[in-house]
């Protein structure tokens, strides 16, 4: 008889992740007026903090949605209606955010990859050679396909175009590799809470640049919720044009603080050697990386299934012993899987991960 599954099943999907219980407990202040001055002081409190981890000197609004809202910011605000913008996709997200950008109205040229791939600075220099864009639009990590886009790279093309703004989607490796925000001059740095912040959903956060805020007076059509000339006014008194998630709220305060107890740099080389002994259990056990080689994803790794195992039966095995990893997302259902090793995870969760997967693989064979 197979054991029962426990309360607590450790995630190693990419989002949302595990949240620590010292985080989720912090959810359960009481609750506070968010136009009282001890909401001010929070959310100061909280901006101090958000500015250190996202190593920039503009504000970072507070988004109350998932990242898919700073999409629609974004694409919206930053993109005049008789511009284009140009959207990079190499996987299911960023194909997604062209998608939004498209159905907010606006003109979007495409370079596209095979999932799999990177989009190589090069390429993005030579579209820029034939036309003129209001923006770039990347997702630094695809999730779907596990590859880390080199947006350090399109930061060094972009400063030959300086009325072209950069739009960088970091919601999963936001926390857990370096996003140099200023020195890239990401003019919107959008992410999740979900993610490699390992906050419960619900909350998002984008740096926005001047130029951002410039180039929306422009735009007729802002929409309401996600106007960033709305969230920058409210922002200015330490505040949100609507209610916010104050109990994420609390919950990032404390977050924050034990990220920056770690150190940014311990913290990303702790996500290195996560997805190094992932890659190295990878190879170990018979597969192969779905991320083109030079270009793996520090946070979350997306394996062929080149033994052609059956995922669901694994989840299920896994699940049984209070963990789950991810199908290949979409159109990669059953030929990869997804194992996250972002937020708060430990090398040593990932050992009990694979050792369970050993046997799991042991026994079908
Ligand atoms: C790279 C990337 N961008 C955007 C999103 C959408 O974010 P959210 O689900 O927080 O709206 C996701 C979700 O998985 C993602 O992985």
């Amino acid at each position: 008889m197979s054991p029962k599954a426990p309360e607590h099943t450790r995630l190693f999907i990419p989002g949302p992740v595990e949240v620590r219980p010292e985080v989720l407990e912090a959810q359960t202040e009481w609750m506070i007026g968010h136009r009282s001055a001890a909401f001010a002081e929070l959310y100061a409190r909280i901006q101090g903090k958000l500015k250190q981890v996202f190593f920039t000197e503009n504000p970072v609004y507070i988004y109350t949605s998932s990242g898919t809202g700073i999409w629609e910011s974004a694409s919206r605000c930053a993109v005049r209606d008789s511009a284009k913008v140009l959207h990079l996709t190499c996987g299911a997200f960023s194909e997604r955010w062209a998608e939004t950008s498209q159905l907010n109205g606006k003109q979007v040229d495409l370079i596209a990859v095979e999932w799999g791939q990177a989009v190589k600075p090069e390429q993005l220099a030579d579209a820029l050679q034939h036309e003129q864009y209001d923006a770039v639009a990347c997702v630094m990590n695809e999730t779907s396909t596990g590859v880390r886009n080199p947006v350090d790279g399109y930061a060094e093309v972009l400063k030959d175009y300086p009325d072209t703004l950069l739009l960088a989607d970091v919601v999963s490796i936001f926390a857990g590799a370096m996003v140099d925000t200023d020195a890239w001059g990401i003019d919107v740095c959008l992410t999740s809470s979900q993610k490699a912040f390992a906050l419960p959903p619900g909350i998002a956060f984008g740096a926005v640049s001047p130029a951002v805020l410039e180039r929306a007076k422009e735009v007729k059509n802002r929409g309401y919720y996600f106007d960033v000339l709305a969230l920058d006014k409210s922002h200015q008194k330490n505040n949100t044009p609507s209610t916010p998630p104050i109990a994420l709220m609390f919950a990032a305060d404390k977050q924050l603080d034990d990220m920056l107890a770690e150190g940014m740099d311990a913290r990303f080389a702790r996500h290195e050697l996560m997805a190094e002994k992932t890659r190295a259990w990878v190879k170990k056990a018979g597969f192969e990386m779905f991320s083109e080689e030079g270009y793996h994803s520090p946070t979350v790794s997306t394996v062929a299934n080149t033994r052609n195992m059956d995922i669901a039966a694994l989840n299920a095995f896994l699940t049984e012993r209070g963990m789950v990893i991810s199908n290949g997302y979409g159109k990669l259902k059953g030929k990869a899987f997804r194992i996250a090793h972002m937020g708060d995870c430990q090398p040593e969760h990932l050992d009990i991960l694979f050792d369970a997967i050993d046997t799991f693989l042991d026994k079908e064979a």
